[in-house]
């Protein structure tokens, strides 16, 4: 949800500006803007869309500053705009400002500051920052204003801060990612690790509270007081290759394709034949009931995650929706465990749930794919996906990686509790990967039929069981990738309203694969064809009597009910790609979307 990028060191900023920009445009496109240290003076440039409109614009420019900041907008305050879009600056266009986040008093300190003389240009709610700065200014110097700015904020940012005449960039951190790459006589600053990557492997993360002085030689990092903060270099674990795009026409579908890897390497070092290995600080006996907190699509592995703890352990579950978890004042005792599942693990939701559980008693444990993100350093154990960067907007490999490392935790507390595993799921579990290869196989059957389905207006997704929140999640990714509207619905309940909805344009895509719900299912499929719905089924191989009832099948491998979402999930995402793609939608920047949302 917006990202920042900053330069200083001695290469021309511009370019390495507008390349950052690039890598972290996946946050956001509304906008995009730069703002450069010149002699004594600041030069900004902004454009309306995306960072392709922005660099045709600075391509126009010969702009040797070695030091800037940049930013690509996702809009929360004010229209999508020029105007709007970031850097903000003061009155006197001496101080700088780009910001990811929400300043929510924004409103009663524009007031003021618009009392005392100030006049603002844009509708945003960061603009106050550069007018609040501004006028400590007067009577401070620039750190010294920063920091009391910062004191005033209410909300979440990560803000990177220029000043005409100063040699440096003042960035601070609080609920928005912010991270440090260390370079040689060069400095970079950005909202993720994928921006950095191709300089350099050195960085630093920041703590909420903190900020941050850089200039070309070091950093020095202080709290809101003005304590010096030491801070440790991390050496990033991903390399330059897997951020780019590898010859496939769209990071999603590269994404999807990565899975057999992306599971093998969640798995890795994690499973023998016997035993399940996951370094974990929590005493499985003290957990009586796990709370799963997540949004989107983390939320659905949640919904599969219940029927997995269920099943294999015998512990009680919730899955909440992050967003609506801490308004409703949630019972919670010592002995829960609170699982925040989050690719990201920067969604501003989960992370005030994940909050929320822990202030009031819960351990907690985090799901998460993105190496030092802010929910990764904020829980008591975690488990990383190892799923590597996902770029696309439409998660694909984190889902079924979260799905993995969700029956590896099941498996675990089986083993701790009880000395003993359930052998047959590591064995299936093993062979995932090459049945995920099976169903990739047949992406041109699937690129096929998404030509029956791309001009539809709505459709439907029915599974039951496990393959529920697998019909949810095969919705979700075709209405927020192709726009159109997509329901997920448990087969049964189509009886009780929804299936007023079916007629002969009501494409129906059925998970009726071989499970103990198949009888069930196969009546739900008379149901639809009674009723003129062209369905597509997810049949296993041999099937004969789901793939009678169904217009159109794809065949996934047989594979055990509770691995089976990993499986049969792959068609839907395969389809929701193909489909889109088909329809000319940049695939992996759909409109009003952003890959991470850090605004509650
Ligand atoms: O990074 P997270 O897993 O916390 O993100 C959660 C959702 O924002 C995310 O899954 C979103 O729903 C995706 N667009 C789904 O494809």
């Amino acid at each position: 949800m917006c990202g920042i990028f900053g330069y200083i060191g001695f290469q021309k900023a511009t370019p390495l500006l507008v390349n950052g920009l690039r890598k972290l445009e996946y946050r956001g496109y509304d906008s995009a803007g730069i703002c450069l240290l010149e002699p004594n003076k600041l030069k900004t440039i902004k454009a309306k869309g995306r960072v392709g409109e922005l660099a045709r614009k600075v391509d126009n420019e010969i702009l040797p500053a070695t030091i800037g900041i940049s930013h690509t907008r996702w809009a929360t305050h004010g229209e999508p705009s020029e105007r709007n879009a970031h850097p903000h600056l003061d009155c006197q266009e001496k101080i700088a400002v780009v910001h990811n986040g929400i300043i929510e008093n924004y409103q009663a300190l524009k007031k003021l500051l618009e009392k005392e003389g100030h006049c603002f240009l844009s509708d945003t709610d960061t603009e106050v920052v550069s007018h609040l700065i501004e006028k400590f200014c007067l009577n401070n110097n620039f750190e010294e204003a920063v920091l009391k700015t910062l004191a005033l904020l209410e909300g979440a940012w990560g803000l990177a801060i220029l000043k005409a005449g100063e040699n440096k960039i003042i960035a601070a951190k609080k609920g928005s990612p912010l991270i440090l790459g260390i370079g040689n006589n060069e400095m970079f600053l950005a909202s993720d690790a994928s921006a950095i990557l191709e300089h350099t492997k050195k960085v630093v993360y920041f703590n909420d509270g903190e900020m941050v002085v850089i200039d070309q030689k070091g950093f020095l990092t202080k709290m809101a007081n003005g304590d010096i903060v030491k801070k440790e270099i991390q050496e990033l674990k991903w390399d330059v290759g897997q951020i780019e795009k590898a010859g496939f026409k769209h990071f999603m579908l590269k994404e999807i394709f990565e899975q057999p890897q992306a599971i093998a390497n969640t798995l890795r070092g994690r499973i023998t034949d016997n035993e399940v290995k996951l370094s974990i600080d929590i005493d499985p006996a003290s957990i009586k009931r796990i709370i799963m907190v997540a949004c989107g699509t983390s939320f659905y592995s949640g919904l599969i995650g219940k029927h997995l703890f269920e099943k294999i352990c015998r512990l009680p579950v919730e899955v909440e929706y992050a967003s609506e978890f801490r308004y409703r004042d949630p019972i919670i005792n010592n002995n829960d465990l609170a699982i925040a599942i989050s690719q990201s693990g920067e969604t501003a939701d989960t992370l005030a749930a994940l909050n929320e559980a822990k202030r009031k008693g819960a351990k907690t444990l985090g799901i998460i794919n993105v190496v030092g993100s802010t929910i990764s350093r904020e829980v008591d154990s975690g488990i990383y996906l190892h799923a590597g960067p996902e770029i696309g907007v439409a998660s694909t490999k984190a889902f079924t990686c979260q799905i993995t490392a969700l029956v590896l935790l099941a498996l675990y507390l089986q083993q701790e509790k009880n000395a003993q595993i359930d052998k047959n799921i590591i064995k299936e579990l093993k062979l995932i990967p090459e049945k995920i290869q099976q169903v990739l196989n047949q992406a041109e059957l699937v690129k096929a039929l998404a030509n029956f389905i791309k001009n539809s207006s709505n459709a439907l997704f029915l599974g039951r069981g496990f393959s529920y929140p697998v019909a949810l999640e095969g919705a979700l990714k075709l209405k927020e990738i192709s726009y159109i509207h997509a329901e997920g619905y448990p087969a049964a309940e189509m009886k009780h309203g929804p299936i007023a909805l079916v007629d002969e344009n009501m494409p129906v895509v059925f998970i009726a694969t071989n499970d103990q719900t198949y009888e069930k299912i196969l009546s739900n499929m008379q149901e639809i064809k009674a009723r003129n719905g062209k369905i597509l089924a997810i049949v296993n191989p041999g099937d004969i009597r789901a793939s009678q009832l169904a217009n159109w099948t794809i065949e996934t491998p047989k594979t055990i009910d509770l691995l089976s979402p990993i499986v049969n999930v792959i068609p839907l995402q395969l389809l929701a790609y193909y489909v889109a793609d088909a329809k000319g939608i940049d695939v992996d920047k759909p409109r009003n979307l952003a890959k991470s949302v850090t605004v509650e």
